[in-house]
């Protein structure tokens, strides 16, 4: 293997000195706001309690941090002057898993930390590809470790916007910010009221006097996720410009309308109608109100299927036996195109749904899907 490339650098000496340190990074649920956050709007998210540890032996004297994972085989050498611009094709750009921790090297290099080499090894029981942010939650604990490792505070929003830069340049994702800001400022029992304008967090306290919130991982896989992804990304830039807004926020709610094109308008009318649902949402959690709540989960999914299309059949058929089983509602989470629902659901029916919904979901010919509770845990650390 050429030099530089991934796997090619030599490991640190066994002699190093330096501490180990360890840092933690949760995934995170969206309760409601998908496809918002590059459009500078608003979502109301948790963190989960499943999440990210990496352990990380720094050594002043190598020049590759060394890189494992208990999910995937063998190891991967990320040099610690990589970039996004070098040759993928000659192998000296690390490709894979580890481009998101190279992204993390380079992107903290660029904000003026250089992260010592080292060995690193990764534990997660995040889902992957499951649309909780099994990716942001590496960033988060990946990017908490170099930056302890090379002594240097940089504070939660700043981490976040260098994760995200990592993910745009070096990974190659267009994605927003609602994933990192999550997964660093997730708290115990407490949902984040996002602006992706002010990058404003607000901590909402969820208190559902029984009910239960469900995550269903439909096992699909996201079929095309990515193309689609930048489709949407790309549609409301352009309906921000024709409207000549900066971005959708500050278009108001029946802006749409002035467009033209029945797909523009339906891509546009499900960011400028998500907007509001999240306010709403976040007055119905702070009144304790789950039957509103639910409501305003079922309209996020129908503006997501019908507007900015981006469920599936598989998951369309989830969402509605969550609620024909008695939750107060239920809707696709994450970037679409397969992943997960998130439902909420009084305990008697959370109970019905954990035991008849895998079964009648997998009758239908779908995989079979797998149903856990969560709880807002706490953030990255
Ligand atoms: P998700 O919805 O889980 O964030 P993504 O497709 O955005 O899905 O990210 C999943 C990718 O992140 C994986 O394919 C893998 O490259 C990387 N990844 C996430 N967690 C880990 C981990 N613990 N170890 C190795 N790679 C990981
Ligand atoms: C995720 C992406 C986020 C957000 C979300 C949809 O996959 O990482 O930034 O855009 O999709 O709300």
């Amino acid at each position: 293997m050429p030099e530089g490339s991934a796997g090619s650098t030599s490991p640190p000496g066994p002699r190093s000195r330096e501490p180990e340190v360890r840092a933690y990074a949760p995934g995170r649920v969206n309760l409601i706001g998908e496809h918002t956050d590059y459009n500078d709007g608003l979502a109301l998210s948790i963190a989960l309690q499943l999440g990210t540890t990496v352990s990380f032996r720094p050594d002043p004297a190598a020049e590759s941090v060394v890189v494992s994972s208990d999910l995937a085989p063998g190891r991967a050498g990320v040099p610690i002057d990589t970039a996004p611009d070098d040759d993928a094709a000659h192998g000296t750009r690390v490709t894979g898993w580890a481009s998101y921790v190279a992204g993390c090297v380079w992107a903290l290099r660029e904000h003026g930390v250089r992260a010592p080499g080292g060995r690193m090894a990764i534990r997660s029981d995040v889902p992957v590809g499951a649309g909780l942010s099994s990716s942001a939650a590496l960033e988060c604990a990946v990017l908490h470790a170099l930056a302890a490792a090379a002594e240097a505070t940089v504070d939660r929003r700043t981490l976040a916007l260098i994760a995200q830069r990592a993910e745009n340049r070096y990974v190659g994702a267009p994605t927003g910010l609602l994933d990192q800001l999550s997964s660093l400022y997730g708290a115990d029992g407490t949902a984040l009221l996002l602006d992706f304008r002010s990058l404003q967090v607000t901590p909402v306290p969820v208190t559902l006097g029984g009910a239960v919130l469900l995550v269903i991982d439909s096992r699909s896989p996201h079929r095309n996720a990515d193309g689609e992804y930048r489709r949407r990304r790309a549609a409301c830039e352009d309906a921000a410009r024709r409207l000549s807004a900066p971005s959708l926020r500050y278009v108001r709610d029946d802006g749409w309308r002035a467009l033209r094109g029945d797909e523009l308008r339906r891509r546009a009318r499900h960011v400028l109608t998500e907007n509001r649902r999240v306010r709403d949402a976040a007055q119905a959690l702070r009144d304790g109100d789950c039957t509103r709540f639910g409501e305003l989960m079922n309209q996020s999914h129908h503006s997501m299927r019908a507007d900015f299309e981006i469920t599936t059949p598989g998951i369309d058929r989830i969402a509605e036996t969550a609620r024909d089983l008695g939750a107060f509602g239920a809707r696709m989470t994450g970037g679409g195109f397969g992943g997960s629902v998130v439902a909420l659901a009084p305990a008697e029916a959370a109970m019905r749904i954990e035991s008849t919904l895998p079964g009648l979901v997998a009758d239908a010919g779908d995989p079979r899907p797998t149903v856990i509770r969560v709880r807002p845990g706490a953030g990255a650390g």
